[in-house]
């Protein structure tokens, strides 16, 4: 094994947001690497409780980002290590409420920092997003020193705010932040609904027989990573040195059309309802996506492993195995009344 795996062997890890699509992964596969405890902080407004490993190593407390006791009863156990994936998601969901995105993304994240000043884990990373950072002029493919200050969500500019944060808390309070920027994560793990990612939402009303809403332009393209890759990254940014105080894309470093994709998801599934065009987010400037992979490269040693269609096909065959649990939590996401059926919305998130 090699030994940014062995070293979590015994850790206390806390996991922000481990219930959610990229946090469930990594509590499992923490988990099994042997972590002496891996505590989920997670207050289940997007995540759900079915899709954190139950293992006997993994602690879930049900809580906020921004609550006092639930930080305290986490930083309680002295985490070794301190993953900060909890955040409000995404772009759509922040421009529907931007005051609940600013309390979470901003004054969360900053709560979550501050406990680490006292607690003093060996290692933090935060989550953060390679659409809040680059801007639409960035040329691709994008790389870590072009940032821009033209942001189109309240999302964007509070991932990025949580980016500026963590250069505070690093520089004045030393802590040894490490800044993944994530591009278009997919796999097993993530639920579809109203503010989901693309390609759940695509496999779900492919797997229903209806049409795949496409809300982008026939060229538009998105890096999409497979969420073990992101996964992989994660562990790296948790151990080598070099990683400490900077910033980093994880992506897959290829370039996916969207229209394809909805396509082969179709193919995948024998949907032959197609694709049918709907109306533009206007938040949604970037026609293509794709990131630079050199400095994770560099950095961590990262490498993408999963190609986009075994990746594709690992999510249709989670979401089969599944099914009942994904329908009903899409149907009756956390914290909506059963009178509201989101995922059927024809806005609904179809290229994040
Ligand atoms: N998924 C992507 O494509 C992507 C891309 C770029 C960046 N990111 C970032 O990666 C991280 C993880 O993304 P994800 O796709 O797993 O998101 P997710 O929504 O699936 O998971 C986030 C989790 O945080 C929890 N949460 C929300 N508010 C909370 C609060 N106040 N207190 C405690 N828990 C709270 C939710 O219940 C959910 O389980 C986020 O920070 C996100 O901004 C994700």
């Amino acid at each position: 094994m090699e030994d940014y795996k062995r070293s979590l062997a015994d850790k206390v890890v806390l996991i922000t947001g481990g219930a959610g699509s990229i946090g469930s992964n990594l509590t499992h596969a923490i988990a099994d690497l042997g972590a002496r405890m891996v505590i989920v902080l997670d207050d289940l407004s997007a995540g759900y409780q079915w899709n954190i490993p139950a293992l006997p190593n993994v602690l879930f407390v049900k809580g906020s980002i921004t609550d006092e006791t639930a930080l305290k009863r986490v930083f309680a156990e002295k985490p070794d290590l301190v993953f900060h994936l909890a955040a409000f998601f995404a772009n759509q969901n922040s421009v529907d409420y931007p005051e609940r995105d600013l309390l979470v993304n901003g004054m969360g994240t900053l709560k979550v920092l501050e406990y680490c000043t006292m607690a003093r884990p060996q290692r933090i990373i935060y989550a953060s997003s390679g659409c809040s950072i680059y801007g639409s002029a960035a040329p691709l493919p994008l790389r870590e020193e072009f940032i821009s200050m033209h942001l189109t969500s309240p999302y964007q500019v509070t991932k990025m705010l949580g980016e500026l944060y963590s250069n505070f808390f690093l520089h004045h309070h030393n802590l040894n932040i490490v800044k993944t920027r994530f591009f278009n994560s997919y796999g097993p793990g993530e639920v579809p609904g109203q503010y989901r990612n693309v390609i759940p939402n695509f496999i779900y009303w492919a797997m229903r027989g209806q049409p795949l809403p496409i809300t982008a332009t026939d060229d538009a393209t998105r890096d999409f990573t497979y969420v073990k890759d992101i996964v992989d990254a994660l562990l790296r940014a948790s151990y080598f040195e070099a990683a400490i105080g900077k910033e980093m894309n994880i992506a897959s470093g290829y370039e996916t059309n969207i229209v394809q994709m909805a396509t082969k998801i179709n193919k995948l599934l024998n949907n032959t309802s197609g694709i049918r065009y709907a109306q533009h987010r206007v938040w949604d400037t970037k026609r293509r996506l794709l990131a630079s992979i050199e400095r994770a490269g560099e950095l961590l040693g990262y490498r993408p492993q999963t190609d986009f269609d075994t990746g594709l096909q690992n999510t249709i065959q989670w979401f089969k195995a599944h099914w009942e649990e994904i329908e009903v939590s899409a149907e009756f996401p956390p914290g909506m009344s059963s009178a509201t059926r989101p995922i059927e919305l024809s806005t609904a998130s179809a290229a994040v």
